[in-house]
């Protein structure tokens, strides 16, 4: 090889060299809603990790919760200020961005990952993937479908822990006489409204949540098993009376705390009972479908990655996407969250009792689409918004609640 070609080579070489070490060093700010003690921990875990992989996480954490941050997500990416990576639930909640053709395509990061033999289940992925294109790494699996029940609250009202939502119920008489909440709920609506599809899924049963979420049946959203579930939601109403908290980890740690007996909220909750240094099974009690159901919905959460003109952004948004799949991350992230991992490849012998619980159900494919896959942003907060009311408003009864809801649904897109 002549020298000039060598000391050509030798300098592609180096330069190349340079290239790969300024790529290593790009920093990606990175949004999302995930503020709580435990949400933080969790979010602590994929920085930890993206930092040692040699690029750089800058968080970029939004209060508030998902309403909140979603429009603040969309108005900088539309509006030409883009973050470097950015969570929304995996599922519909990014049609309108990638329509608009503003998401990068993460189709080569999956196929060099086998995701679609690794994740499961597969419908995580499918909800990524718009005409044969994946355009998020989903990083969990969360289900709503839980109820967490205060071991201490129940032995203060000289009564056994509830195993099953009738028995929640007949207890809420004996909580409210030792001067507890029966139910602890927070006052922003996402969080009504997705107590309310628990208790769909466990009171009216798994198909008329479906025919109603998926298939938008009116009938059967008017009908008398959602007639149940809206009699159930006034009944609850009465028991969340006096809990006066705004965020779902103040309501939780009502419960935390002793002062309210329960609280239907996703596996989430649980990063907040770590926090806290509480054991499920001792100091807490957690009750898959309400004790009713044992399903749990594959809701969960996703990084989208907004498109970018800088080829070292664009390089290093591809090395996050990868490694927020990889197994380490699974595990590190998912334990801290309370959520369940995106692969069965990994080891979750640290995993508590309830996630326990949560994995059994998952393998058993005791499993339901959620919410947020189902229905399209626009009737999820008409769902939200006539929920947030309901539960607020006694004057509202069950009947005119069902009426608007299914007049919803008959709507819904
Ligand atoms: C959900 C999200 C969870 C959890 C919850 C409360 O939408 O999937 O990760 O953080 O919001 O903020």
């Amino acid at each position: 090889m002549k020298l000039t070609t060598k000391l050509l080579a030798a300098t592609a070489l180096i330069s190349a060299g340079a290239v790969s070490t300024a790529a290593n060093a790009v920093e990606l700010e990175v949004t999302h809603w995930w503020t709580s003690g435990g949400e933080a921990a969790a979010v602590a875990e994929l920085a930890k990790a993206f930092d040692a992989s040699g690029d750089t996480w800058v968080d970029g954490a939004i209060a508030g919760g998902g309403d909140v941050a979603r429009p603040i997500m969309v108005s900088r990416i539309l509006g030409g200020d883009p973050m470097g990576a950015f969570q929304f639930n995996h599922g519909r909640q990014a049609e309108e961005l990638i329509e608009a053709g503003v998401l990068q395509d993460l189709t080569s990061v999956a196929e060099a990952g086998n995701w679609r033999e690794i994740i499961r289940p597969i419908s995580l992925l499918d909800a990524c993937t718009v005409d044969g294109k994946v355009y998020c790494a989903p990083v969990n699996i969360h289900s709503w479908q839980w109820m967490w029940l205060s071991n201490k609250a129940f032995a203060d009202a000289g009564v056994p822990v509830p195993t099953n939502w009738d028995e929640f119920v007949a207890a809420a008489p004996a909580l409210e006489a030792a001067g507890k909440i029966p139910l602890a709920m927070g006052q922003q609506s996402w969080q009504s409204s997705g107590a309310f599809g628990v208790m769909a899924v466990a009171i009216a049963g798994q198909d008329a949540y479906l025919a109603v979420n998926r298939d938008k049946d009116e009938a059967v959203a008017a009908g008398p098993e959602y007639a149940k579930v809206f009699e159930a939601a006034a009944n609850a109403r009465a028991m969340a009376a006096n809990s006066n908290v705004q965020d779902w980890n103040q309501a939780t740690n009502l419960v935390i705390t002793g002062a309210a007996g329960g609280q239907i909220m996703g596996d989430w909750a649980q990063g907040e009972f770590a926090v806290a240094g509480q054991t499920a099974g001792v100091d807490y009690t957690c009750l898959p479908g309400l004790g009713v159901n044992k399903i749990l919905d594959t809701g969960g959460d996703a990084f989208y990655f907004p498109v970018n003109s800088d080829p070292e952004i664009t390089a290093a948004q591809l090395r996050l996407a990868a490694l927020l799949v990889s197994p380490e991350v699974q595990v590190a992230f998912n334990l801290k969250k309370g959520s369940l991992p995106i692969r069965a490849d990994v080891d979750l012998n640290a995993a508590n009792d309830c996630m326990k619980q949560g994995l059994a159900i998952l393998d058993s494919g005791a499993i339901l689409p959620s919410g947020t896959q189902l229905l399209s942003p626009d009737t999820a907060t008409q769902i939200n918004d006539l929920m947030v009311e309901f539960w607020n408003d006694p004057a509202i009864t069950a009947g005119d609640a069902q009426a608007r809801y299914a007049a919803i649904i008959a709507a819904a897109d």
